[in-house]
């Protein structure tokens, strides 16, 4: 039985004010339930209200993928700098080991290859399996203006009401697909419909007058990052997002195709993270890339002493 001798009367009360509480970092995300809100948290970092998300979702679609051969090789290294990874409940079960402490948020959608018609996806991964994986987050496209339009928006309202049921936020992917113009007018569109619907968090590409993007959508936006780029180009892209209103990048190829994937994801933190100038932040994947390419100095083999 609880000792109930000698228990001291309760005297702090709070009358007034919001408390730490009450503040929360992320725009459009203050109504969310404490679940959510820990979960947003989780993804995007409070200290820096930013994230660096790892894109590693590829071969959902495309198989192997240049990089993406043998995942464990890929992720290995990248994990530590990664503030979350996006990738696919076959390659978190196989290729991911379960103490890793990086949230994960894992693709939901799919059903359709390169070699196909590629609006044509759907939902594909049961929110379950999701609270089983521990899941930080829930990944799905919608291909506004494409083919398979309704199908992947009405399967995308279904995604989001599990997800308010089950706390876990949901990332919308928006304007991939081979023939969508990637200008303000469109990516504004797609990205405002996606928060329209309910998604938690936007993922779209830099554009031209990107602030029309990120200023009409009311809840964070990550970048794309597409197709390799030189890396002080991609760099100035994620320096100019950031700056432009995103929260952060939700980047692959401009970094696992990188010739130092690690030089380039600490060069990424350090835009995201620390505003820091794309030439400045180049020089610390270069300096990474000259690191990890120099020849190891081999110890000196020590000779057994001879005994007198
Ligand atoms: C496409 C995705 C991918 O995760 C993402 O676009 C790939 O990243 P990157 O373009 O930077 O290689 O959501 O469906």
């Amino acid at each position: 039985m609880a000792d109930i001798e000698g228990l001291r009367e309760a005297k702090d009360v709070k009358i007034s004010g919001t408390g730490s509480a009450a503040g929360f970092h992320l725009k459009g995300s203050a109504h969310l339930d404490w679940g959510m809100k820990n979960r947003m948290s989780r993804i995007i970092k409070p200290d820096t209200g930013r994230t660096v998300m790892l894109a590693v979702d590829h071969g959902y679609f495309q198989g192997p993928t240049s990089g993406l051969e043998v995942m464990e090789k890929t992720l290995e290294p990248l994990i530590p700098y990664a503030d979350c990874l996006m990738l696919t409940r076959g390659i978190l079960r196989t290729s991911v080991p379960p103490g890793c402490q990086t949230p994960i948020v894992l693709r939901v959608s799919g059903g359709q290859s390169v070699l196909t018609e590629l609006s044509n996806e759907t939902w594909n991964v049961d929110v379950d399996d999701c609270i089983r994986l521990n899941a930080a987050g829930m990944a799905f496209s919608i291909y506004v203006g494409a083919q398979h339009e309704h199908q992947t928006l009405v399967a995308f309202s279904d995604l989001i009401d599990a997800g308010y049921a089950a706390g876990i936020p949901v990332l919308a992917v928006t304007a991939v697909g081979r023939e969508m113009a990637r200008d303000a007018r469109y990516l504004s569109l797609s990205s405002r419909i996606a928060a329209e619907m309910g998604a938690n968090i936007v993922k779209t590409y830099y554009c031209q007058n990107f602030t029309k993007v990120t200023g009409t959508c009311p809840v964070p936006i990550v970048m794309a990052g597409g197709k390799k780029l030189p890396e002080l180009e991609a760099l100035e892209m994620a320096f100019k997002a950031v700056s432009e209103g995103a929260v952060g990048v939700d980047m692959g190829r401009n970094i696992f195709q990188s010739d130092s994937p690690v030089g380039m994801i600490k060069a990424v933190r350090a835009v995201v993270h620390c505003n820091e100038k794309p030439k400045t932040a180049l020089k610390i994947y270069e300096d990474e890339k000259k690191t990890s390419k120099a020849p190891k100095v081999k110890a000196k083999a020590s000779r057994p002493k001879s005994r007198k």
